[in-house]
């Protein structure tokens, strides 16, 4: 039987304002629209990878409030397997979110249920962890979780994927057990005990070097509408430039790549290859709004492949 990938992170309410411009601290600004939209790092990624025909199966929680049963119902509207989504007194994930007219966002995540993702919640769902052909998972459940995962992860011999989002410190430890880490430009910064800056190509492919030397296998930088760095352990590493299309709202490009990063992998394609595809996918998914229903499915990305987009030319 085909091995799953299992996704183990959050789910989120997303409440989106779109506005012209993100306020700056003390500012009001008038919003251009308001939107709800399911969301949560963890969440995305699963529906990505189920969008595009990946067999998924979640581990999760969600609020025993108004938004729980909704979010459960479109993360399996989607086809992702939620057996092992458990529905906890007091409030779901909610992900405050502002996008402007460029298709940027500034957003604010209050965890709830995520919070009380716990490592004993993995040792509940042990054998749907072992089964997995590749664990996914991000930073919005708490980091005790993520590293006894990845722990699991390194025991059995699962390819385990880091999205250290939202950006914070790792222990090298952690990073030791992963076999690929996709920070965007912030993440990677912050990783690497440096305030958010902007990244120069030079400084990006610096800075995959020293996340190597911090144990990482595979890193592969995101870097929104330059693309991606893809450094894999055993060969050259590479720039995929990005898609040129136009960005409507860039919230969960990184999941809909990780989602989708994922689905190739396991449809044995090889690493760089699969960076590639989903590249397209991520594209796709800033050409639409909101989180989850950005996501595409395979005849959209083929159909996005053939319309022989170019890409930007937008590297420093
Ligand atoms: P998020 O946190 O919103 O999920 P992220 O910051 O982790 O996203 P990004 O680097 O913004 O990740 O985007 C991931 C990938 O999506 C990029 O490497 C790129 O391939 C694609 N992408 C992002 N923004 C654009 C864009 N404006 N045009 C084309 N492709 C894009
Ligand atoms: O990566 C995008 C996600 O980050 C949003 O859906 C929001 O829920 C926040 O968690």
């Amino acid at each position: 039987m085909a091995k799953p990938i299992v996704v183990v992170g959050s789910i989120n309410l997303d409440l989106v304002a779109a506005t012209k411009r993100i306020p700056t601290a003390g500012e009001t600004v008038a919003g251009l629209s308001f939107q709800t939209f399911p969301g949560g790092k963890g969440a995305n990624q699963a529906v990505a990878a189920a969008r595009l025909d990946g067999l998924v199966r979640m581990i999760g929680k969600v609020g025993a409030d108004a938004f729980g049963e909704e979010l459960l119902h479109r993360l399996q509207e989607s086809n992702v397997d939620t057996s092992a989504v458990e529905m906890v007194r007091g409030s779901s994930g909610v992900a405050l979110i502002t996008t402007d007219e460029k298709g940027q966002n500034a957003i604010t995540v209050v965890p709830g249920a995520n919070a009380k993702l716990t490592p004993a919640d993995l040792d509940s769902n042990i054998d749907l962890v072992r089964s997995a052909g590749i664990l996914l998972t991000q930073l919005e459940i708490p980091l005790e979780t993520v590293e006894y995962l990845a722990t699991i992860a390194a025991q059995q011999r699962i390819p385990l994927i880091l999205d250290p989002a939202p950006a914070r410190f790792l222990p090298p430890s952690l990073l030791k057990r992963v076999d690929w880490l996709t920070p965007n430009e912030t993440e990677t910064s912050l990783l690497l005990g440096h305030g958010p800056q902007n990244l120069s190509d030079h400084e990006v492919e610096e800075a995959a070097i020293a996340l190597f030397q911090l144990g990482s296998q595979n890193v592969i930088l995101k870097l929104g509408d330059r693309g991606c760095y893809v450094a894999l352990s055993n060969e050259a590493p590479q720039w995929l430039p990005a898609y040129d299309v136009k960005a409507v709202d860039t919230t969960a490009a990184g999941d809909a790549f990780n989602g989708a990063f994922a689905v190739a992998l396991m449809n044995g394609r090889e690493p760089l290859e699969s960076a590639a595809w989903a590249s397209a996918v991520a594209a796709i998914s800033v050409t639409r709004p909101g989180a989850q229903p950005s996501m595409p499915t395979p005849s959209e990305v083929d159909r996005f492949l053939e319309d022989s987009h170019c890409f930007k030319s937008t590297r420093v």
